[in-house]
Order: structure tokens, then C-alpha cells, then sequence
């Protein structure tokens, strides 16, 4: 049972960054990541489609035997998690902005949120925000347009950097101190953010937390994979491998699959 593979699936290849926080957190862990880019993005999709997306690669991931399935993308998390958890019998972690320690610890009571239309609309993330946005200016910022340079391979573009200087405008105005990346894709952007933003705003993604709720589940579920041989990283893409395969380093085994 424990040696099943932990699966894993977003709207492409931006959740390739939550899988390398697991692999560096559960290195012996089995995984199969699904990278849905022939539909990509999930932004600007209904919560409909979005959730028949989900339920899609949920199923295919479930055929392939996974025990334990992340939601490597917030689109699909603040959208679709609950009815994931209700339908099947695998535990789900999901991803969401990490809205709370930006809210704790922000000094000039200020922070922005750039996720996509579908995140920043759903009512997770509404409910979280009212939560803790108590007397804090909350800048959202839909990613309009990111998600398809990410996955066309174009991210160190001047392309790229003019859209983000556009975002980032009416964050820099309000004085923001914290910016949260709600979308999986977007830590691939830090380098470029780090230069457009004043060196004292501080970039947040839920990466390492999602790595740390997926291993607490995995030990609260006896499902840790007990060998510590070397893993079976697999990855599938229905859309362009060569971008897969390059965000990865060339380090693991991509394939094409319809799906
Ligand atoms: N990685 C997805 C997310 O975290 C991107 C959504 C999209 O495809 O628009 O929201």
C-alpha cells in the first residue's frame, strides 16, 4: 500500500514547483504528476468546467493506483476540493494563497494577492480573506496572461517582466509589504519580482506548506512509503513535453499522454 504513488495534477506545468517541495521533503515517495496543459489555463474557466477538469484527472490519477492525491493548483483547489473529498475515498491536499501570514505579520497593513480570476473568485477564497482581512488593505490582482507564458516555455521574457511592472502598480501604490503568489505557476516568476519589488515587500508561496500537510497526512494515514530506494518520478503532459521536460531540469522521465 504504502509504496502506491502519491499523485499529483494541475492545470500544467505550474505545479511541477509543489512537486519539487514534496520530492525534497518525501524523497523516497513514488509520484505521478498529471500536467493538464492541453487545457491550461483554468483561470478564466467556469467552477463547472473547472470541476470537471478536476474530476478528470482525479479519476485517471486513482486508475493509476495513487494513494494519496495533491491539488497542486489553487484554480482547481478553491474550486473543486470539496466535492474531490466527498466523491472519492483518497485524502486530498489542496493548495490555496497563503493569505494568513501575510495578513499576521504585515507592518504597513497592506498585502497583494495575484492569483487568477477563477481563485480570486471563488468562495474559499472569499471566506478565507474575510477571515483574516480584518482592518488590512487586501490589493487582489488577477495573473491575466501569465499562465499562458509559463507554459509556452516564456518565462525570463521581457514579455514576461512588462506584464508583471503593470501588476505589481497598484501594489507598490498601496505600500504593500507582503505579496502572496496564489497560483502554482508563479514561483517561477520570483526572480523577476524580486527585481521589480522593493527589497523590503516579502514574496510568500504555499509550496513548503503544502510539502509538510502532505507528509503529516501520509503519517496520519500510514501511507509513507517504508523502502528508501530510489523513486519513480513519472510525469505526463497532453500538451508540450519539451516545456515539462525543461522546467525539470531534464531530470525526470515526461511523457505525452492524451488524456
Ligand atoms: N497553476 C494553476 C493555479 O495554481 C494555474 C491556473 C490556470 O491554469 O489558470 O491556479
Amino acid at each position: 500500500m504504502s509504496i502506491q504513488p502519491i499523485g499529483i495534477f494541475d492545470s500544467g506545468i505550474g505545479g511541477t514547483s509543489i512537486f519539487k517541495e514534496i520530492h525534497t521533503l518525501l524523497p523516497y515517495e513514488n509520484t505521478i504528476y498529471l500536467a493538464d496543459s492541453k487545457n491550461a489555463p483554468y483561470g478564466g474557466k467556469s467552477k463547472d468546467d473547472i470541476l470537471a477538469l478536476s474530476i478528470k484527472n482525479t479519476e485517471l490519477l486513482l486508475e493509476k493506483n495513487c494513494k494519496l492525491i495533491v491539488v497542486a493548483c489553487n484554480t482547481a483547489t478553491t474550486n473543486a476540493i470539496d466535492v474531490l473529498r466527498n466523491t472519492y475515498d483518497v485524502p486530498f491536499i489542496g493548495i490555496e494563497p497563503a493569505i494568513k501570514p501575510a495578513a499576521l505579520n504585515t507592518k504597513t497593513k497592506a498585502i497583494g494577492i495575484l492569483a487568477t480570476k477563477g481563485t480570486l473568485s471563488s468562495d474559499l477564497f472569499h471566506q478565507t480573506t474575510d477571515l483574516y482581512s480584518n482592518g488590512i488593505k487586501v490589493i487582489e490582482q488577477v495573473g491575466e496572461g501569465i499562465v499562458p507564458l509559463v507554459e509556452a516555455g516564456k518565462v525570463s521574457t521581457t514579455e514576461m517582466k512588462e506584464l508583471l511592472q503593470i501588476y505589481m502598480e497598484p501594489m507598490l501604490k498601496a505600500d504593500i509589504d507582503y505579496l502572496v503568489l496564489g497560483c502554482t505557476h508563479y514561483p517561477y516568476l520570483i526572480p523577476i519580482l524580486v527585481e521589480l519589488l522593493p527589497k523590503h515587500v516579502k514574496i510568500i508561496d504555499s509550496g513548503l506548506a503544502v510539502a509538510k500537510q502532505t507528509k503529516l497526512v501520509l503519517e496520519k494515514h500510514h501511507l509513507v512509503n517504508s523502502r528508501t530506494t530510489h523513486p519513480e518520478n513519472i510525469f505526463f503532459s497532453n500538451g508540450n513535453v519539451t516545456v515539462l521536460n525543461r522546467i525539470l531540469n531534464e531530470k525526470f522521465k515526461v511523457s505525452y499522454l492524451d488524456f
